[in-house]
């Protein structure tokens, strides 16, 4: 059970358990008006991630909540770096105390990524309402993979879950009552940009990589090598172009690729 008493202490005012939704994102923007809602899906029969890609999650098995939360509007650069570094903070202190002697490595991926092992273990996306208001009302969608034993062919190279890699089932409710609890904790980093980026930078494999980038999913894919990420959030990419001169280029949004 998600333990609503702790939550609440935390920060969190009210609590939406969905059996079955379409998407929990679609569910706060459309449905609550509340600061601190916590909307919490067993299943998402249409559940989005960023470039409105579709987030298949087996019912049940995983994490698929979105937190309503009311911010600054000059923290909404900020939003999914925090967001990506608490699920990584929270993953680590669950699996701490895993005893099955399984080795994992959580680490960030720009933007909002978080890897086990190298492969994507959960995603944030972030949306705004009420484009007028400040503060603003922010739509925190997460997911998270905990049981998922296996991924639909297309991503099952690039996709884990804690149980794949640990070796044993998690429960959820305790998974989301520590990434939660850990998000309220922290949240005086969104106050302290440049401290907040430096974990963040801190927990990246991503300097110095050969990446393929993308800056939306139909764009060109642009070659280079990782240079900086910037407390702006901005990823400062050495590209090389076809006569072989390099320049860097910063970019807000898109998405890298490893090369290996
Ligand atoms: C991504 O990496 O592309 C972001 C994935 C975000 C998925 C979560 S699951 C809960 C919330 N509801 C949605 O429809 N999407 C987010």
């Amino acid at each position: 059970m998600i333990d609503f008493v702790k939550l609440s202490s935390s920060g969190i005012s009210k609590i939406f358990y969905l059996d079955s939704v379409d998407s929990t994102n679609k569910f706060a923007k459309t449905e609550v008006t509340d600061d601190n809602v916590l909307i919490v899906a067993g299943f998402q029969s249409k559940g989005r991630g960023r470039f409105e890609r579709s987030w298949q999650s087996d019912k049940g098995k995983n994490i698929t909540v979105t937190l309503v939360k009311m911010l600054d509007i000059s923290k909404v650069h900020l939003v999914n770096f925090y967001t990506s570094y608490i699920i990584l903070r929270a993953l680590k202190e669950i699996t701490s105390a895993n005893a099955s002697g399984s080795e994992g490595l959580f680490r960030l991926k720009w933007p909002n990524d978080v890897l086990l092992n190298s492969k994507k273990i959960a995603g944030v996306l972030t949306e705004l309402v009420n484009i007028n208001e400040n503060p603003k009302k922010f739509i925190i969608g997460l997911g998270v993979n905990v049981n998922q034993d296996s991924f639909p062919e297309e991503i099952s190279h690039k996709a884990t879950s804690l149980k794949k890699i640990f070796g044993a089932d998690f429960s959820v409710n305790e998974v989301i009552n520590t990434v939660i609890k850990c998000f309220y904790e922290n949240l005086m980093l969104l106050e302290q940009e440049s401290i907040l980026m430096e974990l963040w930078r801190l927990n990246t494999d991503i300097f110095g990589r050969e990446v393929s980038f993308r800056v939306t999913e139909n764009s060109e894919e642009l070659k280079g090598e990782v240079v900086e990420i910037a407390d702006d959030g901005g990823i400062k990419i050495k590209i090389s172009d076809n006569n072989n001169s390099k320049k860097i280029s910063t970019y807000y949004t898109g998405e890298i690729s490893f090369i290996y």
